[in-house]
């Protein structure tokens, strides 16, 4: 009956720093491996998982409060089985419906988690109210973090608030956009360092992805790095990052349901 979902939200400040190509690479990769994954896209801005991925939305939100359609209608489909729940099906507005539309959500979400092992939750920059949300309902935090001074600040702000605020004290780091393995692990050496010294929060290391050209050929043809580029050194650190993520101990709590990651949400969403 208890079927644990893990729930990775993806997040890490600043935008432009891969997070969406981290969250659909990640998701192929673990599809690959046989899992079952739902890709949330939680972003509104402009490079939304549908298109990243050719995929085209034919049911949103609404659709789904109007009794016009089920959950299973607003899954699009990607490489390997991979599930994506697109932005434009009205994501946003998740957080901000009233309680008998959360209610209705929610219980659409449970009839998904009998048959996802992941739940993956591509946020938009920045810390806004929406971010939060998605990020403190979550199980895992993954933050993609670049070399670049303004990516370890705005990284740094969000651990700062999510643990002073919201006392989490959990999160894991990528290094995106590394151009040798020793300027990844110095992306999370930096980022340990001034939190070690403000913080008691466990930082972990999941990997580093190196700057591949490959990446943005794939966004322009409008399909995901790791299905059409498999042997791109890219590819093989998302499939590293891929492994460590699934040998994470999994949820054996409520947290790890979808429901009750929905529940959550929309508890938030309401203060
Ligand atoms: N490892 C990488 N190597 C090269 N380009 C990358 C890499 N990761 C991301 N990019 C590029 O950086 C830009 C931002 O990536 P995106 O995943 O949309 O970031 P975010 O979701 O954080 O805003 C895109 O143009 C993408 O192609
Ligand atoms: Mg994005």
């Amino acid at each position: 009956m208890f079927h644990s979902v893990q729930t990775i939200a993806v997040t890490g400040g600043k935008g432009g720093v891969g997070k969406t190509n981290v969250s659909v690479n990640l998701g192929i990769e673990l599809s690959r491996m046989g899992r079952k994954v739902v890709l949330l896209d939680a972003d509104l801005g402009l490079a939304n998982v549908d298109i990243m991925l050719g995929l085209r939305a034919t049911h949103t939100i609404e659709d789904l409060l109007n009794g016009n359609c089920t959950i299973n209608d607003l899954l699009l489909e990607g490489p390997f089985g991979l599930k994506v729940i697109p932005a434009a099906s009205g994501t946003q507005e998740l957080v901000q419906l009233g309680a008998l539309q959360h209610a209705a959500i929610i219980n659409a979400f449970s009839e998904l988690e009998e048959d996802i092992d992941y739940l993956i939750i591509d946020t938009a920059a920045g810390i806004s109210d929406t971010v939060l949300s998605f990020v403190r309902a979550a199980h895992e935090i993954m933050l993609v973090v670049c070399n670049e001074p303004t990516s370890i600040t705005d990284a740094y702000a969000m651990l700062k608030l999510m643990n002073s605020r919201y006392n989490l004290d959990r999160f894991h780091v990528v290094a995106n956009m590394v151009k040798t393995p020793q300027e990844g692990r110095e992306v999370y050496q930096k980022l340990l360092k001034v939190t070690d010294r403000f913080m008691d929060i466990a930082l972990s290391f999941t990997g580093m992805v190196p700057m591949d050209t490959h990446i943005r050929k794939s966004v322009r043809r409008q399909k995901a790095m790791c299905e059409i580029y498999p042997d791109a050194a890219a590819a093989h650190a998302i499939r590293k990052i891929a492994t460590t993520v699934d040998r994470w101990p999994v949820p054996t709590n409520p947290r790890g349901h979808t429901e009750f990651f929905v529940d959550r949400l929309v508890q938030m969403a309401a203060h």
